[in-house]
């Protein structure tokens, strides 16, 4: 798969190691994340990343904050992203299968490098069950319909 990611200031040592394990898994890896420790701005490395996604430009992608939070909202402003924070692995697992999540977010002052591998593993082997959950997804969009 073709999977960007993307991360602010407070993230880069995470990024790295992230980045260096997704594509160790086989998958090409587009890093558009800030590699400074210079204090930057989480929203525009967020909305870049997403309008990737959303364009079909790549297959899925990973934000990366100090929360994981503040990048993820940025992001789920692009119609057509699904993003969540996640924090541990069921979660991830779980956005994939119910949500069709494209997105995946989690913060480097919250999770260490070794949980956040395993929450990017759950996040891409995991497939969307479709099914019952397809509607909810059809709902979430025609939300974004309503929106001026
Ligand atoms: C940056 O200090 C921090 O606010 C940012 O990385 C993120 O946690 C925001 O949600």
């Amino acid at each position: 798969m073709k999977i960007v990611i993307a991360n602010d200031h407070a993230a880069v040592e995470l990024k790295q190691i992230i980045a260096s394990y997704v594509s160790g898994m086989g998958h090409e890896v587009i890093n558009i994340g800030t590699d400074s420790d210079a204090s930057c701005n989480y929203p525009e490395y967020g909305e870049k990343a997403a309008n990737m996604v959303a364009a079909g430009e790549v297959d899925l992608g990973i934000l990366i904050c100090g929360t994981g939070v503040g990048i993820s909202l940025a992001a789920n402003k692009v119609h057509g992203i699904r993003c969540g924070v996640c924090s541990e692995p069921v979660t991830a697992r779980l956005i994939r299968q119910h949500n069709n999540a494209n997105m995946i977010a989690f913060g480097a002052r919250i999770v260490g490098s070794e949980l956040a591998k395993e929450i990017v593993k759950a996040f891409i082997e995991s497939e969307f069950e479709g099914g019952r959950h397809q509607l909810r997804i059809d709902m979430i969009t025609e939300v974004e319909k309503r929106q001026k």
